[in-house]
């Protein structure tokens, strides 16, 4: 083990921080848009704790998930921004 994990981010592997927040390595791979609001605009994290619901993502085929409250895991698939 060399401290990282290997998600899918958008169809793209990615090598991450093992035991960082899906937000925190979305945000470090430089995904700012989390999710789009019903209008189309870009959100992403504020609170980073559980509460406002603005980095909501898409975890393997689950929409919904809070980006900031999953750990990541080895081959997660992540889908950001849709
Ligand atoms: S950043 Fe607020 S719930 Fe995730």
């Amino acid at each position: 083990m060399d401290g990282t994990v290997e998600i899918r981010v958008n169809g793209s592997w990615e090598r991450v921080v093992a035991g960082c927040t899906v937000a925190a390595a979305l945000l470090n791979l430089g995904h700012m848009v989390l999710r789009r609001s019903v209008q189309g605009e870009g959100r992403s994290a504020l609170c980073g704790m559980g509460v406002c619901f603005e980095c909501r993502v898409r975890i393997d085929g689950v929409p919904g998930r809070r980006a900031c409250m999953e750990p990541v895991r080895e081959g997660m698939d992540v889908v950001a921004g849709d």
